[in-house]
């Protein structure tokens, strides 16, 4: 269904997550203005031109290449004609119902104010989550508009880290909605920790670990109590978890 429903997704989504499916976005702004999806700032890996998007009006992005070997294509054939860099709006309009995560990849206030703009318009404030690691992105999201749910960014994952080890954890509030575990890590091992997520999730709060590829990691991260992993793989999670719920 992903692949086919939109093929230019396929270039710029890195990983989608199940449990519900969910699309996992990294955005960036034009000189224009637009918001437009796409991993790198710069255009080289994926279109062959070595231009910043910030750099360029819409209209004058280059095409994506849609060749092979960048990690964030594996999972996709890249068949389809059209090959433009694709607009956030458009991405919206195409997946009314599937719930986006969106990475700001650029600390710009324009970008952040007009990604706020257009879920706003679109009436998903409830399908999106954003942020970044970095925590002063994450602080500039939810005040631009608390609506959204925010990810915790790397430094609050490891307050939670050592709050849980201290056993402060219960006494301090959280309003993140999504605890994402960024895979591989020296820490996973600490966080990947049953209490822990349960804590979590007995809190209301969605506890996502990316980019996991391979069987044994989707299992260890389910059994754990995980919401959902984020893969390159969707069709392998798919099956994993078709045999895992059965
Ligand atoms: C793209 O932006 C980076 C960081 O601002 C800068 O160092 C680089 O020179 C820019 N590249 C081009 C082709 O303008
Ligand atoms: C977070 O933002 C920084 C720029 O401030 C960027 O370099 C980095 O790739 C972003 N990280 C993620 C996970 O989006």
């Amino acid at each position: 269904m992903f692949n086919v429903a939109m093929p230019f997704l396929c270039c710029v989504s890195s990983a989608v997550t199940i449990g519900t499916d969910m699309l996992e976005l990294d955005c960036h702004i034009t000189k224009d203005e637009q918001v437009v999806v796409s991993h790198d700032a710069n255009l080289k890996r994926s279109t062959g031109i070595n231009v910043n998007v910030s750099d360029l009006k819409y209209c004058e992005l280059p095409p994506y290449l849609c060749k092979l070997d960048v990690p964030f294509q594996r999972a996709c054939k890249c068949e389809g004609k059209d090959n433009r860099i694709p607009l956030l709006k458009e991405v919206f309009e195409a997946f009314p119902e599937t719930p986006i995560n969106i990475d700001i990849k650029v600390n710009n206030n324009v970008l952040i104010k007009k990604v706020s703009e257009l879920v706003k318009q679109y009436k998903r404030e409830h399908l999106t989550v954003w942020g970044n690691a970095s925590s002063e992105i994450v602080e500039k999201c939810y005040k631009e508009n608390s609506d959204i749910p925010i990810l915790f960014s790397l430094q609050r994952v490891l307050l939670i880290l050592g709050l849980f080890f201290t056993g402060l954890l219960p006494f301090v509030p959280i309003r993140e909605q999504f605890f994402e575990i960024p895979m591989p890590s020296i820490i996973l091992n600490l966080l990947m920790r049953k209490a822990l997520f349960d804590h979590l999730t007995a809190r209301g709060i969605q506890v996502y670990v990316w980019v996991l590829n391979e069987e044994h990691e989707y299992k260890r991260a389910f059994d754990l109590g995980a919401t959902g992993v984020m893969t390159d793989y969707p069709t392998k999670l798919k099956d994993f978890l078709n045999n895992f719920s059965a």
